[in-house]
């Protein structure tokens, strides 16, 4: 395993290979990051795994700060998997001039967590733009959980022209059905036990919305309402259309649940994609 930590050496090492496949990462990497790795090696050998914890991306910095750093780890699991390609910079490598070209998202990067996190997928979009233009690769492989940050990706690629084909990989989740995620090592005893609460809602919301006993405005203010009360700090828990994240229009079939709630002073988000009828 080639493990690079400089721009140029990455563009030099991978300047002879064609087919890249690309994942993403901030590190801490978790069953969720493996397939997403798998995936990757089941269309070709080339995969490239980057590691940076992008504070453009972070609005606060404690969270920043806290955000779990495991490297040596990460570096040790992507070798026994025979990644052949780890690209690891440091941050003044990776942001060493100033970030001033700023990106103006579409207008629903500012609805659901870019509601809540101000400015986090303008940080997101620059730093996988960069990356993008640094691997060149033909794939590149995001985790469903992330579904908004998924959804702007693709319109990234689609609206910049870049040519890469951006694959969604299904949510990795525990036994109880927590959603894998790197915050989930933040979380204490107690809230690890209530954490699955989330995805329990989002699934009585789709059971409501299948049965339409409820309007979705009546679904989401009840959930909202008891994962409030139970101990959550809710963001939003909002049904939208999973094509275009907006809210559906009448009859809409495919529909997306997501959610965003805090436990204690960790935030977790997911999501569930069904059909209203089939
Ligand atoms: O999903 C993530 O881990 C990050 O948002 C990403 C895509 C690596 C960009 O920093």
């Amino acid at each position: 395993m080639q493990t690079i930590h400089t721009k140029y050496e990455l563009i030099n090492a991978l300047k002879p290979l064609t087919n890249i496949a690309f994942v993403p990462t901030m590190g801490n990497l978790h069953e969720g990051h493996l397939t997403l790795i798998q995936e990757a090696f089941k269309k070709t050998e080339y995969v490239v795994v980057s590691i940076f914890i992008n504070p453009l991306q972070f609005n606060s910095t404690e969270d920043f700060k806290r955000y779990p750093r495991t490297l040596e780890e990460d570096l040790s699991i992507l070798k026994k998997i025979g990644v052949p390609f780890v690209f690891a910079p440091s941050e003044s490598e990776m942001l060493d001039s100033l970030q001033t070209f700023a990106m103006h998202l579409p207008q629903i990067a500012y609805d659901l967590c870019g509601k809540f996190r101000p400015g986090h997928f303008e940080g997101v979009a620059i730093m996988v733009y960069k990356l993008f233009n640094l691997v060149q690769p033909e794939m590149a492989f995001f985790g469903k959980k992330d579904f908004q940050q998924l959804f702007l990706i693709k319109a990234l690629v689609k609206q910049l022209d870049l040519p890469i084909n951006i694959i969604g990989i299904d949510t990795v989740r525990h036994d109880d059905g927590l959603a894998r995620s790197s915050r989930n090592s933040l979380l204490n005893v107690e809230y690890r036990k209530k954490a699955p609460q989330l995805f329990q809602t989002l699934n009585s919301m789709k059971e409501k919305a299948i049965k339409k006993s409820l309007s979705f405005d009546e679904i989401e203010a009840f959930a909202t309402q008891s994962l409030n009360a139970s101990g959550w700090i809710v963001d939003y828990l909002s049904i939208r259309s999973s094509q275009s994240l907006a809210s559906p229009v009448h009859d809409e079939n495919q529909l997306v649940i997501l959610g965003a709630a805090t436990l204690g002073s960790v935030r977790l988000i997911d999501n569930i994609e069904f059909c209203i009828h089939d």
